[in-house]
């Protein structure tokens, strides 16, 4: 196991991913974590990682006392990123200092002498990295010595190898670091001589395995699917773990997409036999939403209406089996349950935080059910590839996302009103059918449509019209928490506004949503 100890750098995810990338297994947990907590993990590397800190403020977070004796008593190869080599520095006695001059972005590095970290054949060559410190080391702990520099003549890569303590000063795990993939393979299979044996096959195979001996023979589980990725492929799993002790649950509550519920029912039935119920709750969330328009206000009542469904199934499920279903299935991702250090006056805490997810909304409260989350250990794209092993079909892996509220966001005001559902559907499926023609699918983070609460005057078949005007929505994003607005070419939403004006009765107006987010959110409402 390669351990990452997280002092709140944004590439701290990075470093983890990139060295699962490579086939070997890799955790991040909190860079304050207790000794007891890292050593029972038993790591064979740990790698520190960079953070916004400086060793000089009081309280900057830092790794327990007895660590690095217990490092290097057993063997184990520490690599101090940014922040991290100068927390090593620091705490073997050596110094550091606020830098003469401060290097952030690119830079190139000279590699002085031979070493571990970069090869003996590299004496002299350059190399382009992603600086980002302020702080630097001045003075190095006995046993180091000064591998490669920058211009300027700040340290860059120190090693000290009789104690196999390395450090970087740049960031190895982004892409503006070109070599920084060669030196992080180099110093996992060269220098801590780690075996690849992280492979998704075997992820599945332990994930099975961990279910099988979690749940009790003669126990149930329950599971809402709702149509995304991480609930399928979180199913389809503990399905092939335990069979149809499993019960999943999918719910119509009138706001979804065009034949979305026979189209991922279709799904879960035919293609990966999951034992699953859909509650048809249209008029029960359509009565319920009826004249609201505060988008809070239809989110909260989506939210509660999903809890009383989910209740009265797990109700009926315990009539039926005369015995109450033990635990819930959740598709909670690694990035949700990463105990991170966060920057000074973030606001975010240190507590382990886990996403409540929006489309259950929560647990009935009377039932006190134990949770599954076979994803917790897994990155979105690690997800799609242990569904595409558990052949969920590709084109249901990467479909974009898809909020809990459903068309319930995309209707602005009153969902109830007229045909506005009906409307948005047709339009909707317009769109995204001419991005998939186009090829345009998967390059985009998410696109759809959206009803505005408005009409205006056009002229169609020489009759004035005063129709209904609806809105379209493309981004790019990494993770959804900043996007940027796609651009189609002029001649494809020219042909996607005629086809919608020409298919879709009551729409005479298509206009196109140009912010980025921020200043907007992704979805209108
Ligand atoms: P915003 O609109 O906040 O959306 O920029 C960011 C991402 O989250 C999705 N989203 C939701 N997903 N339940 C969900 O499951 C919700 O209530 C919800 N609200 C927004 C949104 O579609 C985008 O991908």
């Amino acid at each position: 196991l390669v351990l990452i100890l997280d002092y709140g750098s944004q590439y701290t995810h990075l470093i983890t991913r990139r060295i699962r990338s490579l086939s070997v297994f890799s955790l991040c947990i909190s860079g304050t974590s207790s000794l007891s907590a890292i050593t029972a993990l038993n790591p064979s590397v740990v790698i520190l990682s960079g953070g916004p800190h400086s060793v000089h403020t009081p309280d900057s977070p830092s790794f327990p006392d007895g660590f690095l004796d217990w490092a290097q008593s057993n063997g184990v190869v520490l690599l101090g990123i940014c922040y991290g080599l100068q927390l090593l520095v620091q705490r073997l006695g050596g110094e550091v200092r606020v830098g003469h001059t401060q290097e952030y972005g690119r830079m190139e590095i000279h590699v002085d002498k031979p070493s571990d970290l970069f090869g003996n054949d590299r004496v002299g060559s350059k190399q382009v990295v992603w600086m980002s410190h302020g702080d630097e080391a001045a003075v190095l702990p006995p046993g180091f010595q000064v591998v490669a520099r920058s211009q300027q003549g700040a340290v860059a890569a120190i090693e000290n190898p009789s104690r196999k303590f390395y450090g970087l000063q740049y960031h190895p795990e982004v892409t503006h670091t070109p070599e920084g993939m060669e030196t992080l393979k180099r110093f996992l299979f060269d220098v801590c001589k780690v075996a690849t044996e992280w492979k998704m096959e075997d992820v599945m195979e332990e994930e099975i395995k961990v279910i099988k001996e979690t749940v009790g023979p003669d126990e149930h589980v329950i599971c809402a699917l709702s149509g995304g990725v991480d609930s399928t492929v979180a199913a389809t799993l503990v399905h092939k773990a335990i069979g149809d002790r499993l019960h999943c649950v999918f719910v119509d509550n009138g706001l979804l997409r065009y034949k979305e519920r026979e189209r991922v029912m279709g799904t879960f039935k035919k293609d990966l036999h999951l034992p699953v119920v859909c509650v048809d709750a249209v008029d029960q969330f359509l009565s319920k939403l009826k004249g609201v328009t505060d988008p809070e206000m239809k989110r909260k009542i989506i939210g509660k209406e999903f809890i009383c469904i989910f209740d009265a199934f797990a109700h009926e499920l315990e009539q039926k089996l005369g015995k109450k279903p033990s635990y819930l299935v959740q598709g909670t991702l690694y990035p949700d349950v990463i105990e991170s250090c966060p920057p000074p006056g973030s606001g975010r805490t240190h507590s382990h935080t886990i996403k409540s997810h929006h489309n259950v909304g929560g647990l009935p409260k009377d039932m006190k059910l134990k949770l599954i989350e076979p994803l917790k250990l897994l990155f979105k794209d690690e997800v799609r590839q242990l569904g595409k092993i558990l052949n969920v079909p590709e084109g249901f892996l990467k479909r974009h996302p898809f909020p809990g509220p459903g068309l319930a966001v995309r209707v602005l005001g009153d969902v109830t009103e007229g045909d506005a559902l009906e409307i948005l559907r047709q339009v909707d499926e317009i769109f995204i059918q001419s991005i998939k023609d186009a090829g345009l699918y998967d390059e985009i983070w998410q696109a759809f449509a959206v009803f505005l609460p408005i009409r205006s005057v056009g002229v169609q078949g020489d009759q004035r019209t005063h129709s209904h005007v609806v809105a379209l929505r493309a981004v790019t994003s990494q993770d959804g928490m900043t996007a940027d607005w796609y651009y189609f070419e002029h001649k494809f939403l020219d042909d996607v506004a005629r086809k919608i004006c020409n298919g879709v009765r009551g729409v005479n107006r298509v206009v196109q949503d140009i912010t980025s987010k921020p200043p907007s959110t992704i979805e209108w409402e």
